[in-house]
This record gives structure tokens, sequence and C-alpha cells, in this order.
């Protein structure tokens, strides 16, 4: 089994990076290959409406998003994470997002299996679920992927806050090693 993490927080080693870690560490305890992409550190051109990918298979822009296209093309799993930043997920996260048009609109995305992962400072959980649960249902259903499992981890303002509350690095983990 092959699992990708993508990790949409600029911070390399916040409290999304660690709980997409604990999944993928998860998922390795029973064997699978993994492999991380921190979003921030790529060159990833946000989709410019162009509508090359319509008529010629791909998309225009021949940067690191070819990687994650091969990813999609070779994982079983992804798991992808973000921040919460003004009530939605980060600026980079995004971009990833507006670019798998091309992919829906060619090769599609095949009921690659997905686990969300959502961090947020606020310890109110229900503050975001509406726009967690449409980002599940209208975003990455929509695109094809099978949401198999997710977290939203909240009261968490820094990553030393996840080791005060264990609950959520536990459950990235026990996820990893379900899937
Ligand atoms: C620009 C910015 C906007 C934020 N907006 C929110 C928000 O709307 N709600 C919230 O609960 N936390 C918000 N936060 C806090 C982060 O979601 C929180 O600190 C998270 O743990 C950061 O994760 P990271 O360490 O992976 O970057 C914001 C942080 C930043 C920098």
């Amino acid at each position: 089994m092959k699992v990708t993490g993508i990790v949409g927080s600029p911070r390399k080693d916040g409290s999304t990076s660690e709980l997409v870690s604990a999944v993928l560490a998860g998922a390795e305890s029973n064997g699978a290959e993994t492999q991380t992409f921190n979003l921030n550190e790529l060159d990833i051109t946000p989709c410019q409406s162009c509508y090359y990918c319509k008529e010629n298979g791909k998309c225009k822009y021949e940067d690191d998003y070819v990687e994650i296209v091969k990813a999609l093309d070779e994982s079983d799993v992804f798991v992808i994470g973000s921040p919460v930043y003004f009530g939605e997920v980060t600026a980079q996260l995004k971009h990833f997002i507006d670019r798998l048009y091309s992919v829906v609109n060619n090769q599609g995305i095949n009921n690659t299996k997905l686990v969300l992962v959502h961090v947020q400072a606020n310890p109110d959980a229900s503050l975001y679920e509406g726009y967690i649960e449409h980002q599940k249902n209208m975003l990455y259903g929509y695109c094809g992927f099978d949401i198999v499992d997710s977290i939203q981890a909240y009261g968490i303002p820094e990553k030393e806050d996840l080791s005060t509350n264990k609950t959520f690095l536990e459950k990235a983990k026990e996820i990893g090693s379900n899937l």
C-alpha cells in the first residue's frame, strides 16, 4: 500500500505536519510505503483558468504539481492536512485543490482513499464543522476521492498542545494503522 501525505501548513514542523506524520506512521506500522509533500516548499502555479487541460489532457504548467499528479496515480491513500486560516484552509492548500481541476477533467480520481486533517486553535469543535462537511462532500467527494476518515483537531494553537491533549495524535495513528 502506498500512502501520500499533503501538508498545507507553511510550518514544516507544525501541528498539521505532526498529525499527518502520525497517520503515515500508523500506516507504516502495517508495512505501507509513505511519502510527504510540503506544499509551502513546492513551486505550484495557481490555476490560471486557461482550460488548456480540457483540450490537451493535462495542465499547461509543468511545475512541482506534476509529481503530485504522479503520486495520485500511484497512491492508494492520500492524507491531506491544513490548519484553519480565517475559517478555511490555507492558500497553499487552495492552490493544490484548484489544480485538481486538470486531473478531474482528464484521468480523474478513481476512488483514491482520503483521510482529511484539519487543525484549529479555537476550542469550539462545532465552529468550522459546516465548512469541513462542505469540503468533504462538495469538493473531495465531487472530485472522486473516497473519504475514509478525518480528524478535526481543535484547541491546538501550537504543536506542543498536541502533547498535552494526546487524543488527536492517538486517533491519527489509529486511523493510519487501520488503512
Ligand atoms: C493567518 C492565520 C489565521 C488563522 N485563523 C484561524 C481561525 O480562523 N480559526 C482558528 O481556530 N485558528 C486559526 N489560526 C490558528 C491555526 O489554525 C493554529 O495555530 C494551527 O494549530 C496551526 O497549525 P500549524 O502548526 O500546522 O501551522 C490561524 C492562524 C494563522 C497564522
